[in-house]
């Protein structure tokens, strides 16, 4: 079945192309899409950078880079649902259409895909479905790959495993360490996740069943 994707979120003042980042650490991925959004690559605007923890390095980037943040620890909520509420609420208000979690640490429940289906997206540091969840790239070490690489995925309810809209992969070399591999790979995501939100702002592109199917030339890929 195809369903026609890329609508604009529910609620809030929709603007165009503003989009959300959740983060929980350092932001090397959000620094991805300020600097590519700075550059002309990306054509978008991020509305509020979410984060859920109160140290997070990436906070700084975005305040550096005059872009809005605001902290929802996880900690201070009941429940795992309010939480969400409260981060759906912040992104509606805002008008963001899409959002993106860049190394965001939460699972994303009912409340938040609720108020953004099919307009969120992950980036995760391995070829899914191959070593989804944490220390994916020790897990391709300890597998013994010999090729890795990244994907930026839509994100459904289940860990790492929504509709793959890109992917890039990176040889694993014989004296590769969790930190050699992480930092090749880290090089393919931040060119891969400004590439995968331009493609999903930009529409033309279509659900079918789990394949993100595009109807114009892909630059991206
Ligand atoms: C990245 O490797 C990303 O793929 C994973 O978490 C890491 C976040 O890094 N989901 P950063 O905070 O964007 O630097």
């Amino acid at each position: 079945m195809q369903t026609q994707a890329g609508q604009p979120a529910p609620g809030g003042r929709a603007s165009e192309r503003a989009i959300g980042v959740l983060i929980s650490g350092r932001g090397s991925n959000l620094q991805a899409l300020i600097d590519a959004i700075a550059e002309g690559q990306l054509h978008a605007r991020i509305a509020v950078v979410i984060s859920n923890r109160p140290e997070a390095g990436g906070l700084a980037r975005a305040v550096a880079a005059g872009i809005e943040t605001v902290v929802l620890d996880h900690r201070a909520f009941e429940s795992r649902d309010d939480f969400d509420r409260s981060v759906a609420a912040t992104l509606l208000s805002r008008g963001v259409r899409v959002v993106c979690l860049a190394g965001f640490m939460r699972l994303v429940g009912p409340p938040l895909l609720d108020a953004f289906p099919d307009a969120i997206l992950n980036i995760h540091p391995s070829l899914l479905p191959a070593f989804p969840g944490v220390d994916a790239q020790r897990q391709a070490l300890e597998y013994g790959v010999k090729i890795a690489g990244a994907t930026v995925h839509l994100v459904n309810g289940e860990l790492d495993a929504g509709p793959i809209v890109l992917q890039a992969s990176v040889p694993v070399e014989d004296d590769d360490t969790v930190e050699t591999l992480s930092a090749r790979i880290l090089v393919q995501e931040h060119r891969l996740y400004p590439a995968a939100v331009q493609l999903i702002l930009n529409g033309g592109w279509t659900l079918d069943g789990r394949r993100v199917v595009c109807q114009t030339a892909n630059p991206g890929r």
